[in-house]
């Protein structure tokens, strides 16, 4: 996909200088619908979503649980289909990118965090963080090389040798996210990457995606019910009955069910039926 991995080489080859293109539309979602069919019931967690992403831009959703947060996230990195609207990523269209393309969107623009980080147990930390460089034909030393670079950066230099089911919850999402970010993506998105830690340790997870955003030039969309870490963004955006909306603009009884959820986990969905 030309324009991707031209948006991904300019990226990198700013490394930070001043000249860096770190301005402009990265991403767009037109009319974005999802709906989903369970029995008789019909679910729209999304329902005619636009939303224009800038360049360098860190980005909070936030919602009730059962607000359609992950499906979003889901078609921002292509792992799901659209019922109906648009995700362009760099002015393409992924409905026009074929296979080969969008696994190379998958694999190359985006780094995805999840709540859980879904780790080889069995694997080192630094065969973790390499793998997605072998799906790619990089040489097992190379990979190597790269993971333990990265795990230096994410705060586990010294662990690179150890088996991921000997980290604690907290290493093994840094481990997660030096995977997620290891084949330099333009995009971050992290669906609750804190969700599973106490809160000392998702406010070093937190952080630290906070660093790595800046540092590496991301454009970060982080869905979560932590509204103190959300408000550290640079915008909040509420997803409710199948809408996104600033946080601003959300209506005082939304917010407190937001905030309700946030803290009791409840479930409010935006079934429709
Ligand atoms: N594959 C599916 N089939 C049917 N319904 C689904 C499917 N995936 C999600 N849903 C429904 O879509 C709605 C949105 O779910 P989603 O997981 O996106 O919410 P969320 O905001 O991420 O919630 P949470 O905060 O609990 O993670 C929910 O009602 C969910 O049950
Ligand atoms: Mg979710």
């Amino acid at each position: 996909m030309h324009s991707q991995a031209s948006a991904g080489a300019a990226e990198r080859d700013g490394s930070g200088s001043g000249g860096f293109p770190n301005s402009g539309e990265i991403l767009r979602t037109q009319a974005l619908s999802k709906i989903f069919h369970s029995g008789l019931l019909q679910i729209i967690p999304l329902d005619g979503i636009d939303l224009v992403v800038e360049r360098g831009e860190m980005i909070a959703v936030v919602g009730p649980s059962g607000a359609g947060k992950s499906t979003l996230l889901h078609l921002l990195a292509a792992l799901d289909t659209p019922t109906s609207g648009a995700v362009y990523f760099a002015g393409n269209s992924l409905r026009s990118l074929a296979e080969a393309e969008l696994a190379e969107y998958r694999n190359r623009a985006v780094g995805f965090v999840w709540q859980r980080h879904y780790l080889l147990p069995d694997f080192t930390a630094a065969e973790n963080v390499a793998m997605p460089l072998l799906v790619r034909g990089k040489t097992l030393g190379q990979a190597l090389q790269a993971a333990g670079d990265w795990l230096q950066e994410v705060g586990l230099g010294g662990r690179a040798g150890q088996r991921a089911a000997q980290l604690s919850g907290g290493e093994q999402q840094r481990v997660a996210i030096a995977r997620a970010l290891v084949n330099h993506p333009s995009l971050l998105l992290a669906d609750e990457p804190t969700g599973d830690l106490d809160e000392r340790s998702a406010e070093s997870i937190f952080e630290l995606i906070e660093r790595l955003h800046r540092s590496h030039h991301l454009t970060s969309i982080v869905a979560t019910h932590n509204l103190a870490l959300a408000r550290r963004t640079d915008r909040v955006l509420v997803l409710e009955r199948g809408k996104l909306v600033p946080a601003r603009e959300v209506s005082a009884g939304a917010a407190a069910s937001v905030a309700r959820a946030a803290v009791t986990g409840s479930k409010t969905t935006g079934e429709r039926g």
